[in-house]
């Protein structure tokens, strides 16, 4: 059976969260023993909104760095920096020659980015999506494996592939990808607002648990964190109704890998001191070890430059098969 091939990225703009861990990189691990993987960090996507140049140079080690310190491995897996690899912008190029000005109209994460300022952002915030399709079409990537807000650039991908493939009645020359969302824990939500998602971008930073987060700073943040003020609920139903219980359970569960029944049978009818110390512990046990594995990384960027270089070169080849194809196809002339 062929194998699949499997891309995601990850934004370099700050310090990457639990719901970045669980939503996605969780899963880059997993995956890559079965498939051929790659994972970029988008540094492209970054600037769509103004980034500090010493801040992203630094952001990009570090996402590289949690990569590594996630357990995606450089053996298994190609781990590189998007804009080493220039076939992303020129792909992307061509695909917003496919893509309608109505479908990126659509897309709710511009909307939510944007507010009512939307003519004072930048076009290649409006464009982001296409981008991302080109991360995606130019591996010809099947799956990916992305948080649940991602869910809507993925169906634009999709749409995109098929557009180009009829245009060019070129049947089946892009896959549609699949995304790999894993339920309960495809949006993890803020700890001081159940219905809100944890960002990087919230002001608060007790809305989120960052992956170099120190023990103390993790028991703070999940003492303060908000529950309700009832004992802990005794059937899932009942969890599902208050949206900051179930967002610990599922995060329980995502760190845990117990299921709810058995975190129920344990809690159900307590109060919350029990059930946010050991959540605690099962953080700290998961955190603690990524954030110290990432400050050692940092301390050797001749290493990450390393692992992107050799990642970069890997990616380059790949991409450029594909992208001679694409120029073939649409009628550019060969050299
Ligand atoms: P980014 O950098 O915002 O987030 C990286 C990944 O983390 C997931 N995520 C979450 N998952 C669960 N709960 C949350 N609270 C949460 N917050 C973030 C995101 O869904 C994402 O999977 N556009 C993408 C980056 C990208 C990309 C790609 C992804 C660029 N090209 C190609 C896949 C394939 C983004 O902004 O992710």
């Amino acid at each position: 059976m062929n194998k699949k091939t499997v891309l995601s990225g990850v934004q370099p703009t700050g310090d990457l969260h639990l719901g970045n861990y669980l939503g996605a990189i969780k899963n880059f691990a997993k995956m890559q023993n079965e498939n051929d993987c790659l994972f970029c960090v988008v540094d492209l996507h970054a600037i769509t909104i103004f980034q500090d140049p010493l801040e992203l140079r630094n952001n990009t080690y570090e996402t590289t760095a949690a990569y590594l310190a996630c357990g995606i491995d450089p053996k298994k897996s190609i781990i590189f920096n998007q804009s080493q690899v220039p076939g992303h912008a020129e792909l992307a190029w061509i695909l917003n020659c496919i893509c309608r000005v109505g479908w990126l109209n659509r897309m709710t994460q511009f909307k939510e980015k944007s507010g009512k300022n939307s003519e004072n952002m930048s076009s290649g915030l409006f464009t982001y999506p296409t981008l991302m399709a080109a991360d995606i079409l130019l591996y010809k990537a099947t799956h990916v494996p992305v948080g649940s807000d991602q869910k809507q650039h993925l169906e634009l991908t999709r749409d995109i592939a098929q557009k180009f493939n009829n245009d060019y009645k070129s049947e089946n020359f892009f896959p549609l990808p699949e995304p790999y969302i894993e339920k309960d824990i495809s949006r993890v939500m803020s700890l001081r607002d159940g219905n809100s998602k944890m960002s990087k971008s919230d002001p608060s930073d007790y809305s989120r648990i960052n992956l170099k987060d120190d023990q103390d700073t993790i028991v703070k943040k999940i003492k303060k964190s908000k529950t309700a003020d009832t004992t802990i609920p005794i059937s899932d139903d009942q969890i599902n109704k208050i949206p900051e219980v179930s967002n610990l359970f599922n995060i329980f569960v995502g760190v845990t890998g117990l299921t709810k029944s058995e975190l129920l049978s344990k809690y159900a009818g307590q109060n919350f001191s029990n059930f946010k110390s050991d959540l605690s512990d099962a953080l700290i046990e998961k955190v603690c070890p990524i954030g110290n594995e990432v400050t050692k990384l940092m301390q050797d960027k001749k290493y990450l430059n390393q692992i992107m270089y050799e990642g970069a070169m890997k990616a380059r080849e790949k991409s450029a098969i594909v992208l001679k194809d694409v120029y073939d196809i649409i009628g550019f002339v060969k050299q």
